[in-house]
């Protein structure tokens, strides 16, 4: 499970699959967070759109809908393809020996990778981060006025669908990578998956730059993780992704001269940077070689000074998110609290090095707001920036959101109620009031798992078989999307709740693990809290649903309810 806890939010250890730590699992931003008060001047500066052409399609290699582009087959795509482009967004298609589903008016075919459901392609298109009153919208917004134009463009990308290679290859996450595994991750299919992070868009945002007035971006993006269902997590999150890159000057005479003058520009950018009221402890000042090194064609001095900039203007963005939160905090009391503390802290992840993690003191536990560090060059190199040094952070929204907006469960965010949506407004930053809290009403499901769950294992990485290995062994199996039965992982009863209840169901816990002494066989219990935000549920319905979600167990899994 992923629950480390750190702070008055549990840190994700599925997010440590993107973000690895080295020493303990530092377990990553998942669904990190920030805030914001919007400025006039931020909103206009706004770009809703997605990277200029080419840049989106630069990793496009592959064909959505050829998921083996057999030549015998070519016929078959292309009416499936035809078929398919006629339906609506998320409508699935079974044609001839093909299966598929159109997302956003493109048309996918599915293979055995496949494992995303309906409820999740149901929330894709929503745009919660350009619905102008709405939380996430705002946050996103306070992010952005931290890093104003014109040295920073802001992206929107609305199309959730990557490669695989925009997703992990392009950003050297390695083929085992446990962030690939179909357990976590929400494969359309073999090539093509919901993007698990907005670093997913930094190949193509980096390639924006060339030759562009800008030498920094936000991008701001829904992202997709398969996950366990609580009041701090849902499928489907938001992140903000950031840049910033030095080219060498061009007018030097020298490499070398050019690299001195770079130096010069670079302190004169972090002078310029401006200074925060924020207590900051900086636990990670050493880039040492083992566990935060200097990546071996950088300069060491040029490194310290991308750092400093890349540190001073994330705590520029604390500093502003944290205020405009505290400005709802009566004088007295903001005086009692004294300024905000914040520290820094090594990380791992594998698009940059090195890499850090800033973490904030809040309500007397230290949450983990953003991960960041120095580009890897080979990163920048591919995206044409041959000759550029550069920063990068990332972090989610929800988090941030709900602080903020004192939010209590991240359901509400998706709320389409009048009594949620009608609290906000473009630009400012109110507490939520809550309008009501409806009664709980808890399931318990046992079963005996027949086949043992094996870790869950990336689908790049091959079983003795031959056959991709995921959770339990057979990737061909462990979907709930299959018809066989498969060996089971705790996020598919995650996703088979998500599937029959949606936003229904507030949490799902296990409560009970037992090995029988005489046949090894496993027992689980899982606590399914069924409760809505908007009414009370009936036992009927409960019923019905928890009913629903038995039989869809059985049917879909190696296991034998008890
Ligand atoms: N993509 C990371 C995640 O989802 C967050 C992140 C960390 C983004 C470091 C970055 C970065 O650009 O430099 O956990």
């Amino acid at each position: 499970m992923r629950l480390l806890k750190t702070g008055a939010f549990v840190r994700a250890a599925q997010s440590a699959r993107i973000a690895v730590s080295r020493a303990p699992v530092r377990a990553a931003l998942a669904q990190s967070r920030w805030s914001s008060s919007q400025t006039a001047a931020a909103a206009a500066a706004e770009t809703q759109h997605p990277f200029p052409d080419q840049s989106v399609e630069i990793s496009r290699e592959v064909d959505p809908t050829k998921t083996a582009p057999e030549s015998k087959d070519q016929q078959e795509q292309e009416r499936f393809e035809k078929k398919s482009k006629e339906l609506n967004h998320g409508k699935r298609l079974v044609h001839e020996n093909l299966s598929g589903v159109n997302i956003l008016g493109k048309p996918y075919t599915f293979d055995n990778t496949t494992n995303v459901s309906d409820s999740i392609l149901r929330l894709v298109g929503r745009n919660l981060y350009s619905t102008p009153d709405h939380p996430i919208a705002i946050t996103r917004a306070l992010v952005e006025s931290c890093f104003p134009k014109p040295t920073y463009n802001h992206f929107t990308v609305a199309d959730p669908v990557v490669t695989t290679h925009e997703n992990f290859d392009v950003l050297g996450f390695p083929k085992d990578h446990p962030g690939r595994s179909r357990t976590d991750t929400y494969y359309i299919n073999s090539t093509h998956l919901l993007r698990t992070h907005t670093s997913a868009h930094q190949h193509a945002a980096f390639q924006s730059l060339v030759n562009d007035e800008a030498t920094g971006f936000t991008i701001c993006a829904d992202v997709y993780r398969r996950d366990s269902i609580d009041k701090s997590h849902f499928p489907v999150f938001h992140q903000m992704e950031g840049a910033r890159v030095w080219d060498l000057p061009v007018s030097a005479d020298s490499r070398y001269e050019a690299q001195l003058r770079r130096k010069e520009i670079i302190a004169k950018d972090v002078d310029e940077v401006p200074q925060t009221r924020i207590v900051v402890e900086d636990q990670a000042t050493k880039f040492l070689k083992g566990s935060n090194p200097t990546q071996l064609e950088h300069d060491a001095e040029e490194v310290r000074l991308v750092v400093a900039h890349l540190k001073r203007s994330l705590e520029y963005l604390v500093d502003g998110v944290f205020e405009a939160s505290r400005q709802m905090i009566p004088a007295s009391q903001k005086e009692k609290m004294g300024p905000l503390q914040a520290r820094w802290i090594e990380a791992y992840f594998p698009f940059t090095s090195p890499s850090f993690e800033l973490e904030v003191l809040w309500n007397g536990e230290w949450l983990e707001l953003l991960g960041c560090g120095v580009v890897q060059q080979p990163i920048l190199n591919n995206a044409g920036l041959r000759n550029s040094i550069g920063w990068a952070w990332g972090i989610g929204i929800e988090r941030i959101a709900m602080l903020l907006f004192g939010i209590p469960d991240i359901r509400l965010l998706w709320s389409e109620d009048k009594r949620f949506l009608q609290q906000f407004k473009q630009g400012t930053v109110t507490r939520f009031e809550p309008f009501s809290k409806y009664p709980p009403c808890y399931k318990d499901i046992a079963f005996w798992i027949n086949s043992s769950p094996a870790a869950a294992s990336p689908i790049g990485a091959e079983s003795s078989s031959g056959v991709a290995a995921a959770a339990g062994g057979d990737a061909t199996k462990a979907s709930p999307t299959e018809t066989q039965p498969a060996a089971f992982h705790e996020n598919d009863i995650m996703e088979v709740v998500r599937d029959v209840a949606g936003s229904l169901v507030e949490d799902v816990q296990l409560v009970d693990e037992f090995v029988h002494p005489r046949t090894g066989r496993k027992s689980l219990c899982y606590r399914i809290n069924y409760r809505s935000l908007e009414r009370t549920l009936t036992n009927e319905e409960v019923n019905d649903l928890h009913n629903q979600v038995a039989a869809k167990m059985k049917s879909l899994f190696d296991i034998e309810l008890r």
